[in-house]
Protein backbone atom coordinates (compact mmCIF):
# COMPACT_ATOMS: atom_id res chain seq x y z
CA UNK A 1 0.00 0.00 0.00
CA UNK A 2 1.57 3.36 -0.78
CA UNK A 3 0.14 6.85 -0.75
CA UNK A 4 -0.38 9.39 -2.42
CA UNK A 5 -0.94 13.21 -1.13
CA UNK A 6 -2.25 16.07 -3.48
CA UNK A 7 -0.05 19.24 -2.88
CA UNK A 8 0.15 21.01 -6.51
CA UNK A 9 -2.93 23.36 -7.65
CA UNK A 10 -2.76 27.47 -7.08
CA UNK A 11 -4.44 27.80 -4.00
CA UNK A 12 -6.61 30.74 -4.96
CA UNK A 13 -8.90 30.80 -1.82
CA UNK A 14 -6.40 32.11 0.41
CA UNK A 15 -5.34 34.83 -1.24
CA UNK A 16 -3.38 36.70 -0.66
CA UNK A 17 -0.99 34.22 1.70
CA UNK A 18 -0.71 31.87 -1.14
CA UNK A 19 0.84 34.54 -3.49
CA UNK A 20 4.18 33.91 -1.76
CA UNK A 21 3.56 30.23 -0.31
CA UNK A 22 1.79 26.68 -0.64
CA UNK A 23 -1.46 26.59 0.91
CA UNK A 24 -0.68 23.31 2.25
CA UNK A 25 1.89 24.69 3.84
CA UNK A 26 -0.03 27.34 6.11
CA UNK A 27 0.09 26.74 9.60
CA UNK A 28 -2.71 25.19 12.07
CA UNK A 29 -1.29 25.81 15.64
CA UNK A 30 1.91 26.49 14.21
CA UNK A 31 2.22 22.59 12.32
CA UNK A 32 1.83 22.78 8.15
CA UNK A 33 -1.48 21.49 7.14
CA UNK A 34 0.31 18.63 5.00
CA UNK A 35 1.53 17.57 8.10
CA UNK A 36 -1.85 16.40 9.65
CA UNK A 37 -2.20 14.21 6.96
CA UNK A 38 1.20 12.50 6.66
CA UNK A 39 1.13 11.81 10.14
CA UNK A 40 -2.00 10.42 9.84
CA UNK A 41 -0.99 8.37 7.12
CA UNK A 42 1.58 6.95 8.79
CA UNK A 43 -0.30 6.09 11.75
CA UNK A 44 -1.76 3.80 9.48
CA UNK A 45 0.81 2.07 8.85
CA UNK A 46 1.78 3.54 5.32
CA UNK A 47 5.40 4.79 4.85
CA UNK A 48 5.86 4.72 1.18
CA UNK A 49 4.52 8.19 0.40
CA UNK A 50 4.38 10.09 -2.98
CA UNK A 51 3.19 13.82 -2.71
CA UNK A 52 2.41 15.92 -6.02
CA UNK A 53 3.65 19.33 -5.98
CA UNK A 54 3.87 22.24 -8.60
CA UNK A 55 6.76 24.05 -10.14
CA UNK A 56 5.29 27.24 -7.85
CA UNK A 57 5.65 26.00 -4.09
CA UNK A 58 7.27 22.43 -5.15
CA UNK A 59 10.42 23.88 -3.63
CA UNK A 60 9.12 25.22 -0.67
CA UNK A 61 7.52 22.17 0.26
CA UNK A 62 10.45 20.14 -0.13
CA UNK A 63 12.29 22.08 2.03
CA UNK A 64 10.39 22.22 4.46
CA UNK A 65 9.26 18.37 4.50
CA UNK A 66 11.89 16.63 3.58
CA UNK A 67 12.49 12.71 2.06
CA UNK A 68 10.01 11.76 5.36
CA UNK A 69 12.97 10.70 8.33
CA UNK A 70 11.05 13.28 10.10
CA UNK A 71 7.74 11.26 9.91
CA UNK A 72 9.53 7.94 9.81
CA UNK A 73 8.68 7.73 6.15
CA UNK A 74 10.22 7.90 3.18
CA UNK A 75 8.44 10.50 0.88
CA UNK A 76 9.14 10.73 -3.11
CA UNK A 77 7.89 14.11 -4.74
CA UNK A 78 6.47 13.97 -8.01
CA UNK A 79 6.55 17.44 -10.49
CA UNK A 80 3.24 18.05 -12.05
CA UNK A 81 3.55 20.67 -14.12
CA UNK A 82 -0.01 22.03 -14.39
CA UNK A 83 -3.01 22.03 -12.01
CA UNK A 84 -5.02 19.99 -14.59
CA UNK A 85 -7.01 18.25 -11.97
CA UNK A 86 -7.05 15.58 -9.37
CA UNK A 87 -7.20 12.46 -11.70
CA UNK A 88 -4.50 14.12 -13.85
CA UNK A 89 -2.09 14.45 -10.43
CA UNK A 90 -2.71 10.36 -10.78
CA UNK A 91 -1.78 10.15 -14.00
CA UNK A 92 1.52 12.07 -13.09
CA UNK A 93 1.94 9.58 -10.29
CA UNK A 94 1.40 6.57 -12.08
CA UNK A 95 5.04 5.87 -12.61
CA UNK A 96 5.42 6.04 -8.59
CA UNK A 97 2.57 3.91 -7.73
CA UNK A 98 2.96 1.65 -10.12
CA UNK A 99 0.78 -1.70 -9.47
CA UNK A 100 -0.09 -0.80 -5.90
CA UNK A 101 -3.19 0.02 -4.16
CA UNK A 102 -3.15 3.48 -2.34
CA UNK A 103 -4.66 5.65 -0.51
CA UNK A 104 -5.41 9.80 -1.87
CA UNK A 105 -5.22 12.56 0.44
CA UNK A 106 -5.58 16.08 -0.31
CA UNK A 107 -3.07 18.09 1.25
CA UNK A 108 -5.22 20.59 2.23
CA UNK A 109 -7.60 18.53 3.92
CA UNK A 110 -7.42 18.32 7.86
CA UNK A 111 -9.80 15.06 9.64
CA UNK A 112 -9.74 14.02 13.08
CA UNK A 113 -10.95 9.97 12.18
CA UNK A 114 -8.01 7.64 12.13
CA UNK A 115 -7.31 5.91 8.84
CA UNK A 116 -7.27 2.94 10.29
CA UNK A 117 -10.47 1.42 10.08
CA UNK A 118 -11.08 2.76 6.70
CA UNK A 119 -8.12 1.18 5.53
CA UNK A 120 -9.47 -1.96 7.34
CA UNK A 121 -12.38 -2.02 5.29
CA UNK A 122 -10.70 -0.94 2.16
CA UNK A 123 -8.26 -3.95 2.53
CA UNK A 124 -10.65 -6.87 3.68
CA UNK A 125 -13.46 -6.39 1.34
CA UNK A 126 -10.76 -5.67 -1.42
CA UNK A 127 -12.32 -3.02 -3.24
CA UNK A 128 -11.43 -0.90 -5.77
CA UNK A 129 -12.78 2.35 -4.73
CA UNK A 130 -13.85 3.32 -0.94
CA UNK A 131 -14.55 7.08 -0.48
CA UNK A 132 -15.47 8.89 2.72
CA UNK A 133 -18.37 11.39 3.13
CA UNK A 134 -19.14 13.99 5.69
CA UNK A 135 -23.04 15.69 5.84
CA UNK A 136 -22.81 19.51 4.61
CA UNK A 137 -24.90 22.60 4.66
CA UNK A 138 -23.18 23.76 1.45
CA UNK A 139 -22.95 20.39 -0.87
CA UNK A 140 -22.54 22.69 -4.07
CA UNK A 141 -19.05 23.80 -3.13
CA UNK A 142 -17.75 20.15 -3.38
CA UNK A 143 -18.01 16.95 -5.07
CA UNK A 144 -21.44 14.85 -4.04
CA UNK A 145 -22.37 11.47 -3.30
CA UNK A 146 -25.63 9.44 -3.69
CA UNK A 147 -25.97 6.48 -1.86
CA UNK A 148 -27.94 3.09 -1.30
CA UNK A 149 -29.09 2.44 2.33
CA UNK A 150 -26.07 -0.06 2.15
CA UNK A 151 -23.39 2.75 1.54
CA UNK A 152 -22.58 1.58 -2.13
CA UNK A 153 -22.42 4.23 -4.14
CA UNK A 154 -24.85 5.46 -7.19
CA UNK A 155 -23.77 8.27 -8.41
CA UNK A 156 -21.08 11.07 -7.94
CA UNK A 157 -21.30 14.56 -9.37
CA UNK A 158 -18.72 17.91 -9.05
CA UNK A 159 -19.64 21.12 -7.46
CA UNK A 160 -23.09 20.46 -8.89
CA UNK A 161 -25.73 23.25 -9.11
CA UNK A 162 -28.03 20.88 -7.83
CA UNK A 163 -26.98 18.70 -4.87
CA UNK A 164 -28.25 14.95 -5.24
CA UNK A 165 -28.14 14.70 -1.52
CA UNK A 166 -25.72 16.56 1.44
CA UNK A 167 -23.17 14.07 1.45
CA UNK A 168 -20.05 15.77 0.43
CA UNK A 169 -16.42 13.81 -0.59
CA UNK A 170 -14.01 14.46 1.37
CA UNK A 171 -10.60 14.62 0.38
CA UNK A 172 -9.87 11.31 1.30
CA UNK A 173 -9.77 8.09 -1.24
CA UNK A 174 -8.66 5.09 -1.32
CA UNK A 175 -7.84 2.71 -4.42
CA UNK A 176 -7.22 -0.26 -6.25
CA UNK A 177 -4.65 0.25 -9.37
CA UNK A 178 -8.05 -0.17 -11.51
CA UNK A 179 -8.38 3.69 -10.87
CA UNK A 180 -5.58 3.85 -13.81
CA UNK A 181 -7.93 2.56 -16.56
CA UNK A 182 -10.70 4.51 -14.97
CA UNK A 183 -8.96 7.83 -15.22
CA UNK A 184 -7.32 6.40 -18.73
CA UNK A 185 -11.41 6.62 -19.99
CA UNK A 186 -12.28 10.05 -18.92
CA UNK A 187 -12.34 13.57 -20.42
CA UNK A 188 -11.42 17.01 -18.99
CA UNK A 189 -14.62 18.62 -17.12
CA UNK A 190 -16.67 22.05 -18.11
CA UNK A 191 -14.01 23.76 -15.91
CA UNK A 192 -10.93 22.25 -18.02
CA UNK A 193 -9.58 19.60 -15.11
CA UNK A 194 -9.50 15.58 -15.13
CA UNK A 195 -11.56 14.92 -12.25
CA UNK A 196 -11.38 12.09 -9.47
CA UNK A 197 -15.24 12.27 -8.69
CA UNK A 198 -15.59 11.35 -13.04
CA UNK A 199 -13.34 8.91 -12.96
CA UNK A 200 -14.80 7.08 -9.53
CA UNK A 201 -17.75 7.36 -11.56
CA UNK A 202 -16.42 5.45 -13.84
CA UNK A 203 -15.38 3.24 -11.72
CA UNK A 204 -18.86 2.45 -10.88
CA UNK A 205 -20.12 2.59 -14.62
CA UNK A 206 -17.75 -0.59 -14.94
CA UNK A 207 -19.59 -2.50 -12.11
CA UNK A 208 -15.93 -1.52 -10.09
CA UNK A 209 -16.54 -2.39 -6.03
CA UNK A 210 -16.82 1.01 -4.63
CA UNK A 211 -18.49 2.09 -1.16
CA UNK A 212 -18.56 5.18 0.98
CA UNK A 213 -18.02 5.67 5.13
CA UNK A 214 -19.33 8.57 6.28
CA UNK A 215 -16.96 10.33 8.55
CA UNK A 216 -17.69 10.58 12.16
CA UNK A 217 -15.19 13.43 13.78
CA UNK A 218 -14.86 16.86 12.06
CA UNK A 219 -13.51 17.46 8.57
CA UNK A 220 -11.83 20.49 7.78
CA UNK A 221 -11.17 21.85 4.03
CA UNK A 222 -8.83 24.26 4.30
CA UNK A 223 -9.15 26.15 1.71
CA UNK A 224 -10.41 30.02 3.24
CA UNK A 225 -10.03 32.05 6.32
CA UNK A 226 -12.49 30.98 8.41
CA UNK A 227 -12.27 27.31 7.96
CA UNK A 228 -8.41 27.61 8.49
CA UNK A 229 -9.85 29.93 11.81
CA UNK A 230 -11.87 26.93 12.58
CA UNK A 231 -9.53 24.04 12.04
CA UNK A 232 -6.78 26.55 14.58
CA UNK A 233 -9.74 26.12 16.90
CA UNK A 234 -10.19 22.44 16.87
CA UNK A 235 -6.56 21.72 17.35
CA UNK A 236 -5.72 23.68 19.62
CA UNK A 237 -8.53 22.58 21.59
CA UNK A 238 -8.17 19.08 20.67
CA UNK A 239 -4.28 18.03 20.55
CA UNK A 240 -2.42 20.90 22.05
CA UNK A 241 0.29 19.82 24.25
CA UNK A 242 0.90 22.14 27.61
CA UNK A 243 4.40 23.64 27.57
CA UNK A 244 6.16 26.62 29.18
CA UNK A 245 9.47 27.38 27.14
CA UNK A 246 10.87 30.75 26.84
CA UNK A 247 11.23 33.53 29.64
CA UNK A 248 7.75 34.38 30.77
CA UNK A 249 8.63 37.60 33.73
CA UNK A 250 6.93 37.79 36.99
CA UNK A 251 4.01 40.30 35.98
CA UNK A 252 2.69 38.37 33.24
CA UNK A 253 0.10 35.63 33.83
CA UNK A 254 -0.03 32.51 31.34
CA UNK A 255 -3.51 30.78 32.14
CA UNK A 256 -5.13 27.30 30.94
CA UNK A 257 -3.20 25.35 27.94
CA UNK A 258 -0.40 27.25 26.78
CA UNK A 259 2.65 26.16 24.88
CA UNK A 260 5.06 28.81 24.69
CA UNK A 261 8.40 28.10 22.52
CA UNK A 262 12.45 27.89 23.70
CA UNK A 263 13.72 31.86 23.42
CA UNK A 264 10.01 33.59 23.45
CA UNK A 265 9.23 36.50 25.70
CA UNK A 266 6.40 37.24 27.46
CA UNK A 267 6.62 40.72 29.46
CA UNK A 268 3.91 42.13 31.72
CA UNK A 269 1.15 40.26 29.42
CA UNK A 270 -1.59 38.19 29.70
CA UNK A 271 -1.96 35.06 27.88
CA UNK A 272 -5.52 32.66 28.35
CA UNK A 273 -5.11 29.31 26.43
CA UNK A 274 -5.73 27.65 24.79
CA UNK A 275 -2.70 29.48 22.67
CA UNK A 276 0.43 28.50 21.02
CA UNK A 277 3.66 30.93 20.96
CA UNK A 278 6.68 29.73 18.45
CA UNK A 279 10.02 30.48 19.11
CA UNK A 280 11.78 33.48 19.37
CA UNK A 281 8.82 36.11 20.23
CA UNK A 282 8.60 38.89 21.98
CA UNK A 283 5.53 39.79 23.46
CA UNK A 284 5.17 42.87 25.64
CA UNK A 285 1.92 44.36 27.14
CA UNK A 286 -0.18 42.56 25.66
CA UNK A 287 -3.90 40.29 26.29
CA UNK A 288 -3.18 36.99 23.60
CA UNK A 289 -6.76 35.21 24.04
CA UNK A 290 -7.76 31.98 23.29
CA UNK A 291 -7.67 30.26 19.93
CA UNK A 292 -4.32 31.98 19.12
CA UNK A 293 -1.64 30.96 16.96
CA UNK A 294 1.47 32.65 17.15
CA UNK A 295 4.26 32.09 15.01
CA UNK A 296 7.78 31.88 15.52
CA UNK A 297 9.78 35.72 15.52
CA UNK A 298 6.52 37.48 15.82
CA UNK A 299 6.68 41.00 17.62
CA UNK A 300 3.17 41.94 19.54
CA UNK A 301 3.96 44.92 21.67
CA UNK A 302 0.76 46.74 23.35
CA UNK A 303 -1.62 44.55 21.59
CA UNK A 304 -4.59 42.53 22.11
CA UNK A 305 -5.68 39.73 20.38
CA UNK A 306 -7.37 36.44 20.44
CA UNK A 307 -9.04 33.76 17.64
CA UNK A 308 -6.62 34.71 15.55
CA UNK A 309 -3.38 32.81 13.32
CA UNK A 310 -0.30 34.87 13.18
CA UNK A 311 2.26 33.86 11.11
CA UNK A 312 6.06 33.77 10.75
CA UNK A 313 7.80 37.29 11.82
CA UNK A 314 4.58 39.04 12.31
CA UNK A 315 4.08 42.16 13.86
CA UNK A 316 1.62 43.83 16.11
CA UNK A 317 3.09 47.55 17.88
CA UNK A 318 0.44 49.84 19.79
CA UNK A 319 -3.22 48.88 18.20
CA UNK A 320 -5.28 48.57 21.33
CA UNK A 321 -8.54 47.93 19.71
CA UNK A 322 -8.87 44.32 20.04
CA UNK A 323 -8.19 42.05 17.10
CA UNK A 324 -10.34 39.17 16.17
CA UNK A 325 -11.08 36.27 13.46
CA UNK A 326 -7.46 37.18 11.76
CA UNK A 327 -5.35 36.04 9.74
CA UNK A 328 -1.80 38.58 9.80
CA UNK A 329 0.88 37.01 7.01
CA UNK A 330 4.37 36.42 6.99
CA UNK A 331 6.20 39.39 8.18
CA UNK A 332 2.95 41.55 8.02
CA UNK A 333 3.28 44.75 10.33
CA UNK A 334 0.50 46.39 11.75
CA UNK A 335 1.14 49.59 13.95
CA UNK A 336 -0.73 52.42 15.31
CA UNK A 337 1.94 55.68 15.38
CA UNK A 338 -0.80 57.55 17.94
CA UNK A 339 -3.11 57.07 20.03
CA UNK A 340 -5.77 58.97 18.22
CA UNK A 341 -4.73 58.71 14.72
CA UNK A 342 -5.54 61.56 12.32
CA UNK A 343 -5.37 58.92 8.83
CA UNK A 344 -4.95 55.30 8.00
CA UNK A 345 -1.66 54.62 6.08
CA UNK A 346 -1.98 51.06 4.58
CA UNK A 347 0.79 49.49 2.04
CA UNK A 348 -1.41 46.12 1.85
CA UNK A 349 -0.87 43.46 -0.90
CA UNK A 350 -2.73 42.21 -3.20
CA UNK A 351 -6.46 40.46 -2.53
CA UNK A 352 -5.99 41.56 1.12
CA UNK A 353 -8.85 42.13 3.27
CA UNK A 354 -9.14 44.79 5.97
CA UNK A 355 -12.15 44.74 7.68
CA UNK A 356 -12.29 47.69 10.58
CA UNK A 357 -15.85 46.41 12.28
O1 LIG B 1 -11.86 19.08 -0.16
C1 LIG B 1 -12.71 18.13 -0.71
C2 LIG B 1 -12.99 18.41 -2.18
O2 LIG B 1 -11.70 18.43 -2.84
C3 LIG B 1 -13.91 17.35 -2.79
O3 LIG B 1 -15.22 17.43 -2.23
C4 LIG B 1 -14.01 17.54 -4.31
O4 LIG B 1 -14.77 16.50 -4.88
C5 LIG B 1 -12.60 17.54 -4.92
O5 LIG B 1 -12.64 17.79 -6.33
C6 LIG B 1 -11.72 18.61 -4.26
O6 LIG B 1 -12.23 19.90 -4.59
P1 LIG B 1 -11.41 21.26 -4.44
O7 LIG B 1 -11.93 22.25 -5.41
O8 LIG B 1 -11.40 21.66 -3.00
O9 LIG B 1 -9.95 20.84 -4.89
P2 LIG B 1 -8.67 21.75 -4.95
O10 LIG B 1 -8.54 22.37 -6.29
O11 LIG B 1 -8.65 22.68 -3.74
O12 LIG B 1 -7.48 20.71 -4.79
C7 LIG B 1 -7.37 19.85 -3.69
C8 LIG B 1 -5.88 19.53 -3.41
O13 LIG B 1 -5.26 18.94 -4.54
C9 LIG B 1 -5.04 20.75 -3.07
O14 LIG B 1 -4.10 20.40 -2.06
C10 LIG B 1 -4.31 21.07 -4.37
C11 LIG B 1 -4.14 19.71 -5.01
N1 LIG B 1 -4.17 19.72 -6.49
C12 LIG B 1 -5.26 20.23 -7.14
C13 LIG B 1 -5.33 20.22 -8.51
C14 LIG B 1 -6.54 20.77 -9.25
C15 LIG B 1 -3.11 19.14 -7.18
O15 LIG B 1 -2.12 18.67 -6.57
N2 LIG B 1 -3.18 19.14 -8.55
C16 LIG B 1 -4.24 19.64 -9.27
O16 LIG B 1 -4.23 19.59 -10.52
Amino acid sequence: MKALILSGGKGTRLRPLTYTGAKQLVPVANKPILWYGIESIVDAGITDIGIVISPETGEEIQEITGNGDHFGAKITYILQEHPLGLAHAVKVAQPFLGDSPFIMYLGDNLIQDSLKPFFSKFKEEHLDGLILLRQVSNPSAFGVAKIDKKGRVLKLVEKPKDPPSNLALVGVYFFSPAIHQAIGSIVPSDRGELEITDAIQELINTEKNVESLQLNGWWLDTGKKDDLLEANRIILDTDLEISKGGNIDEKSQVIGRVNIGEGSKIINSTVRGPVIIGQDCHIENCFIGPYTSVGDQVTLIDADIEHSVLLEGSQILEIHQRIVDSLIGRRAKLEMAHQRPKALQFMIGDDSQIELV
